[in-house]
């Protein structure tokens, strides 16, 4: 079992797609264990992309990033973090693959509506940015036996 963090950026807020993008993947399975609402200062968009700070297109990255409120989440399943980011597709929605959440929704190498954890590390590191272990709502779904096989783990 496996979590990764999923934030869904101001532009999904505000092009009201925050449902359909939440149920894509409570429909594929994954288990929702944490989620808030909240305003990106520049100080957390600076930690949250650390990676990519010196990057000549940071500086409109961290407008956009804090340009709106933002959903905070985490979410559980087996192989959750690479199957969260086959889900999002590629970063752009121009090269996106149709049936991904950027391919379906998204026209932009910048408003890709959603992030997701690239890698365990990422993952560890991006939710306790985001949330403490309080906030982390760990349950078994009773759903679960007809999601998959009881020896698939
Ligand atoms: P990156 O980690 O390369 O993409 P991903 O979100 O798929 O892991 O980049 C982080 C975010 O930075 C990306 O989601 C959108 C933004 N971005 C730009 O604004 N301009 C760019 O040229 C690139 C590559 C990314
Ligand atoms: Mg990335």
């Amino acid at each position: 079992m496996q979590r990764s963090f999923i934030l869904l950026k101001p532009d999904c807020v505000q092009r009201r797609l925050m449902g359909q993008v939440i149920s894509r993947f409570e429909q594929k399975g994954l288990n929702f264990v944490a989620m808030k609402m909240l305003q990106i200062t520049p100080d957390l968009a600076k930690q949250h992309y650390a990676e990519h700070v010196e990057k000549a297109w940071y500086p409109t990255l961290e407008g956009f990033i804090t340009g709106g409120p933002v959903v905070a989440a985490v979410v559980e399943g087996l192989e959750a973090i690479q199957v969260v980011r086959d889900m999002l597709g590629a970063t752009s929605g121009l090269k996106a693959s149709a049936g991904t959440i950027r391919g379906d929704f998204s026209s932009s190498r910048q408003m890709n509506l959603v992030h997701g954890s690239d890698g365990p590390e990422a993952a560890e590191r991006e939710i306790a940015l985001y949330f403490n272990d309080e906030e982390l709502c760990g349950y078994e779904p009773t759903i679960t036996p007809w999601l998959r096989a009881a020896d698939e783990d």
